[in-house]
């Protein structure tokens, strides 16, 4: 009898770790991109990667599977960079960044976020081009990447997203034809 209850227990243990470790993937995307990134004001302090998943985290909203579906961190003093770890957060809708100084490139993982309505970089100091991959996105209808220091050509996968509503790649190092008149 005592057998069984330790190995019921061994069980139940064993299958709170496992779930903790699966349900947390989102929550490991997130504490990637803190990892990254230098927060002077410590906003990002209760973004605590043992917890079972990100959704009570600082300006973290999810849907009601727990999933991420925005990060509000607009106007947070954020330096450093994106991870491509954000390509796997696969329901964010709401990718609002604007107004930091997060450097270094936009990673091409991004266009893996299928159902992003919204994505705002504006006001950074991003480098790079913009990827070709942000054309996959389906649904997008805000797209800020405006005063940053980005190069290279504006990728014509954009003028397909049939949803775009306002694009505005202006006040970067931008070259070639703009391919929306
Ligand atoms: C966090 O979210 C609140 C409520 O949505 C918002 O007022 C605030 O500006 C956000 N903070 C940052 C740094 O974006
Ligand atoms: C902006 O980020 C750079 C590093 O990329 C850093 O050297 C600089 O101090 C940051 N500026 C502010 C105001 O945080
Ligand atoms: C995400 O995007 C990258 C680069 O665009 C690609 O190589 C990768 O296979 C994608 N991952 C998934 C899970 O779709
Ligand atoms: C964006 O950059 C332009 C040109 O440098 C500047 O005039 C404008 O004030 C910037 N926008 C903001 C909100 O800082």
């Amino acid at each position: 009898m005592e057998r069984l209850i330790s190995v019921c227990l061994w069980l139940i243990l064993a299958l709170h770790l496992v779930l903790r470790v699966a349900g947390n993937a989102e929550g490991d995307a997130l504490n990637a991109l803190k990892n990254n990134l230098a927060d002077p004001n410590n906003l990002l302090q209760d973004w605590d990667p043992t917890d079972i998943n990100p959704c009570q985290w600082y300006n973290i909203t999810c849907n009601s599977e727990n999933s991420v579906t925005r990060i509000d961190l607009g106007n947070a003093k954020l330096s450093g960079k994106l991870v491509p770890d954000l390509g796997l957060l696969s329901n964010l809708q709401y990718l609002e960044l604007y107004s930091n100084n997060i450097s270094g490139e936009i990673p091409e993982e991004i266009g893996n976020l299928t159902n992003l309505v919204s994505l705002d970089l504006y006001l950074n100091a991003l480098t790079g081009h913009i990827p070709v991959t942000l054309g996959n996105l389906r649904k997008l209808r805000l797209l800020r990447l405006n005063n940053n220091s980005l190069t290279g050509q504006i990728p014509m996968a954009l003028t397909t997203i049939e949803t775009l509503q306002l694009l505005d790649v202006s006040n970067n190092q931008l070259e070639g034809d703009i391919p929306f008149q």
